[in-house]
């Protein structure tokens, strides 16, 4: 049986307040609940962050990281900064970044490869455009994206990765994947692993589902069988709607 997790994309908002709003709202939960719960705010309030989750279940992460470990790159943070500052996870091949900032395959595996061996747990992002949910091509473009970004490392590390499927056309559009939608994808990239990994992997590997994630929605899409959580953005910044999609996570 796959634990539930709740991740929550703060993106480019919070503030030293919203920490402290966010945690008072969750706490009454946690005793309750039995899912993961992981925030990701901007890379600033990570070690803030840190501490004041000390002694809570919650756990912290960085929504991005360089694929090198140190040197002249200005303006990025590097894997061992990141575990500096507490993170224990990191989102990587979110497709504000892939389309964005222009981010390929091979670069969000460098990236995936350094976290693994600074002790940082990747949630890996993959997803397809409208465009190419409409002309049919949906399956193969996020199956080459889980290819790209999983196969060939070691089953243990392999293990550590989190997949969040993020449609993006749902992405932040309040359109939101149906649930038999986002279950079938799921079963699809659970198959994949299997023939990409192993069975163990494509059994124990939570498959996250974002887009559009809301306190309406959470319960339909948390109860479909292949959904292992989900990895929220715009009302994760709430501290009514994202207790209620921690609840929805039981
Ligand atoms: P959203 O973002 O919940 O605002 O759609 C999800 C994400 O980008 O991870």
């Amino acid at each position: 049986m796959r634990a539930k997790l709740i991740a929550a994309n703060w993106k480019m908002n919070g503030s030293f307040a919203l920490i402290d709003e966010m945690l008072k709202a969750l706490s009454p939960l946690l005793e309750k609940t039995s899912c993961d719960v992981v925030i990701l705010p901007p890379d600033v309030f990570l070690f803030s962050l840190k501490k004041a989750i000390e002694g809570t279940r919650i756990e912290v992460g960085a929504q991005n990281v360089h694929s090198e470990t140190s040197g002249a790159f200005t303006g990025e943070t590097s894997a061992p900064l990141l575990q500096a500052c507490g993170a224990q996870w990191c989102i990587v091949g979110h497709s504000e970044r892939r389309m964005l900032f222009s981010e390929t395959d091979e670069f969000i595996r460098g990236k995936t490869e350094t976290l693994l061996r600074h002790g940082i747990r990747p949630i890996l992002c993959i997803g397809e455009t409208l465009e190419q949910r409409e002309s049919g091509n949906h399956e193969e473009v996020v199956v080459a994206q889980l290819g790209k970004g999983l196969s060939g490392l070691a089953a243990d590390d392999q293990l550590r990765c989190v997949v969040a499927y993020e449609p993006i056309w749902a992405i932040g559009t309040g359109k939101t994947a149906t649930p038999e939608q986002a279950n079938s994808m799921h079963r699809i990239i659970r198959k994949e692993l299997e023939s990409l990994a192993s069975s163990e992997v494509a059994d124990k590997m939570q498959i996250l589902y974002g887009g559009s994630v809301n306190a309406e929605n959470a319960d339909t899409l948390l109860s479909q069988s292949e959904i292992d959580g989900a990895l929220v953005g715009g009302a994760s910044l709430k501290t009514d709607a994202f207790p209620q999609i921690v609840a929805a996570g039981n």
